[in-house]
């Protein structure tokens, strides 16, 4: 077990420090071990995985070949509350667990380690947004998935970065005004793409704003035929190098439907796991991190996504520790922003008319 100090900005408060503790990777044999317990325990427990895109690739191919779903954030959340399986294993970090169990809470939800978090829901504590939305009454409240269930419960919406630029672009078409939570550089990419008129609270992902612009320029020099993949967390003047930005879906979408043979991507390195499987015909490196004197905080590996590993999930099943808990006070008003996300996103994809959808604002 190594046990990483990592930096992370709470605005308003200044830079803040958390740990993420990353397992000891198990050798071969006890990963073949590891594996077969799971599936069996999976069986006798009635448990299904759900892993994110980000976690270990054994975490990734173990969840599809028991009939789970390695998938990105908003789809996670959408099958675990329509499996039929009484216990959830979720793989990635804590609001992900937390939204199945605000979506399912007469489900078990169980995760690897209940202390892998995310800088920003750390950087979005409950008080201050509270006082930051009081201060804009007359503004609908967007939060992105990253937060927590009591941050969740004062929005009128939940986004994740699959669905962002749909949502807020038919809230500006009813004519609303946004408060945005918690990502800076996701909430400017979307103001950028739609027009609409937002304020934002300033936080941002570790891993992904520290994607450097001018590096990544060098590196696109160097490979003038790439194609650049970019994760809307990452700092607008990488966004704009982008020949496609999208959610971990998004990005998996493209390089599947684009005619190139070699991507950069920028996001976290746990997806160039499925880019490779996916598009075994193509080639993908990382886009650079570091600037030339800078240092590098996370290295595009979210040091708490990979607090995730075999034997924590084996010592969960087979003893039901590390379940998810979430205040059953707060759990109904949490869920209405993230029901009205899913209803968005399925009507969407039905091609059914979403204008009915929106409610008036203080409808919450
Ligand atoms: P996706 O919703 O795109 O999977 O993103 C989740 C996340 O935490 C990205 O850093
Ligand atoms: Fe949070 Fe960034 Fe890690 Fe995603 S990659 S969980 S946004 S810290």
């Amino acid at each position: 077990m190594t046990v990483i100090d990592v930096e992370y900005e709470q605005p308003a408060c200044s830079t803040r420090h958390a740990w993420a503790r990353v397992p000891v990777e198990p050798s071969q044999s006890e990963r073949m071990h590891l594996k077969e317990k799971i599936t069996r325990l999976l069986k006798e427990k009635n448990a299904v995985m759900v892993s994110h895109f980000y976690v270990h690739p054994d975490l990734q191919d173990l969840a599809e070949a028991t009939g789970g779903l390695v998938s990105d954030s908003l789809e996670m959340a959408r099958f675990g509350r329509d499996h039929v399986a009484q216990t959830l294993v979720v793989s990635g970090v804590r609001f992900m667990g937390e939204t199945a169990k605000i979506l399912s809470p007469e489900k078990r939800v169980l995760m690897p380690d209940l202390d892998a978090t995310c800088s920003l829901d750390l950087g979005c504590p409950i008080t201050e947004f509270s006082a930051f939305c009081d201060a804009h009454p007359d503004r609908t409240v967007v939060v992105y998935a990253n937060t927590s269930a009591a941050v969740k419960a004062r929005a009128d919406w939940v986004v994740t970065s699959s669905c962002a630029l749909d949502i807020v672009r038919a809230l500006k078409d009813a004519g609303q005004k946004i408060l945005w939570a918690p990502d800076k550089h996701l909430g400017s990419y979307i103001q950028r793409e739609t027009g609409a008129d937002m304020v934002f609270w300033q936080g941002a992902c570790i891993v992904h704003d520290e994607f450097k612009a001018f590096e990544l320029q060098a590196l696109k020099a160097e490979h003038p035929d790439a194609k650049v993949l970019v994760h809307p967390e990452s700092p607008a003047d990488v966004v704009a190098l982008a020949d496609a930005v999208g959610s971990t879906s998004g990005i998996l979408k493209a390089a599947q439907s684009m005619d190139a043979k070699l991507f950069i991507v920028a996001t976290d390195s746990g997806m160039l796991h499925k880019l490779r499987t996916l598009n075994p015909g193509k080639t993908f490196i990382e886009a650079p991190t570091a600037g030339n004197s800078a240092t590098c905080k996370s290295c595009a590996q979210c040091p708490w996504m990979a607090m995730n590993g075999l034997a924590d999930l084996a010592r969960v099943l087979e003893t039901g520790v590390n379940a998810i808990d979430v205040d059953a006070a707060i759990i109904p008003r949490a869920r209405l922003p993230i029901d009205r996300m899913l209803a968005f996103t399925a009507a969407l994809k039905n091609g059914q008319p979403v204008g009915g959808l929106i409610p008036h604002l203080g409808a919450a």
